[in-house]
């Protein structure tokens, strides 16, 4: 029974006596959780920001998992969608907070972050390192293990992002969660079985461990959802939905962008890359391949004038079936992302 002090609420996990707001929320341990490394009255602030980012990131990384969950469901109907679109705008919701929350981390200005840098970062630490950003990545759906890029003095490096774990039951988390269908795959197979006519490979059968390839039959769906809204209003509402996504996703990697040039200016990161230049070319890298190219593609195609769009010239490589053409950036399992120049 919930609320009796000896009953564990889930395993391993039991109720304390007095269920207070600090001890449901933990805050304890959460506000104890800064531990400033120099005497600087602005390392707070870049703590703060950091562990803001990894707590929605948690939160964003579940939320997806619903979202898939009811997505993947082997009889998802429509209000399984709406349950998946209710997710998914939660996750937008998140999106938002953290990309204002770079007008907080802007207020950092370069002679006090001078002040901590060297200490804070003396071991290569950087958000490079984050765990729960792949794995956001991961389920939004760029797929790879290996991430090669730009040293300072030109020449290349390749890191396994699993090497970050902090635990070896952190790296099984990042290994399930590449291996795991994404966003898309799951708004994909829900529309396989929904619009049977276009003939989409339902793509659980695949190897969800490599980026997704543009798929003609998928390209086709779209844009007869979006020609003919009011027969398929879910699908063009999780249409919009994984644009705003990956439109949000877009605009952290800028806001990201535009703060460290800012603050350490062309600088190298401490993470060992080229800095700038390296998130220049993260940033740019989802214009050239974005994670859910057919719906960008319906948009290409919608604004061209008759036969001006071409599938072939547009990347699909026939009438069905996946393209085999990998971007050059990002591969999966045993793939690399590259990046910064
Ligand atoms: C003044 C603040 C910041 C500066 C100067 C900064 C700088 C950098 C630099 C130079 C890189 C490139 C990798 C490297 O060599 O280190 C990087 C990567 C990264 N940073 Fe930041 N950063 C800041 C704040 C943040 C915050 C608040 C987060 C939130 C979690 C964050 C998350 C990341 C992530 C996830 C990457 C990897 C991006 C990718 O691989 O595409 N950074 N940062």
């Amino acid at each position: 029974m919930r609320g009796n002090p000896w009953t564990p609420a889930f395993a391993g996990v039991t109720i304390p006596m007095k269920n207070t707001y600090a001890s449901y929320l933990g805050l304890q341990r959460l506000l104890s959780a800064q531990i400033l490394q120099t005497s600087s009255d602005d390392e707070l602030l870049f703590i703060i920001i950091h562990q803001q980012h990894e707590l929605w990131f948690k939160l964003a990384i579940h939320e997806l998992d619903c979202a898939i969950k009811s997505l993947m469901k082997e009889e998802a109907q429509d209000a399984d969608c709406i349950i998946a679109f209710k997710r998914l705008s939660r996750v937008s919701a998140i999106q938002h907070i953290l990309i204002s929350s770079w007008d907080v981390m802007a207020t950092l200005t370069p002679d006090e972050f001078f002040l901590f840098r060297e200490t804070v970062g003396r071991d290569g630490a950087s958000g490079f390192q984050s765990v729960q950003y792949r794995m956001l990545e991961y389920k939004l759906g760029l797929k790879y293990r290996f991430l090669d890029f730009e040293l300072p003095g030109g020449g290349r490096q390749t890191i396994d992002v699993f090497e970050n774990a902090q635990s070896e039951e952190e790296k099984e988390r990042l290994r399930i969660a590449l291996a795991a269908p994404a966003i898309y795959d799951a708004v994909i197979s829900y529309m396989a079985r929904v619009l049977p006519a276009f003939g989409i490979e339902d793509p659980r059968s695949g190897d969800y461990s490599h980026l997704h390839r543009k798929i003609a039959a998928v390209f086709r769906a779209w844009s007869y959802v979006y020609r003919n809204r009011a027969s398929a209003p879910e699908l063009y509402q999780l249409g919009e939905k994984l644009i705003d996504l990956e439109d949000a996703f877009r605009k952290w990697r800028f806001a990201h962008l535009a703060t460290v040039s800012r603050v350490i200016g062309a600088n190298t990161g401490t993470g060992g890359s080229s800095g700038l230049r390296y998130l220049r070319a993260a940033a740019n890298q989802l214009f050239e391949h974005p994670m859910y190219p057919e719906l960008w593609d319906v948009r290409s195609e919608m604004f061209s004038r008759p036969q001006e769009f071409d599938l072939a010239a547009a990347g699909y490589d026939s009438e069905q079936g996946p393209s085999p053409q990998p971007s050059p950036r990002m591969r999966g399992e045993g793939g690399s992302r590259e990046a910064g120049g």
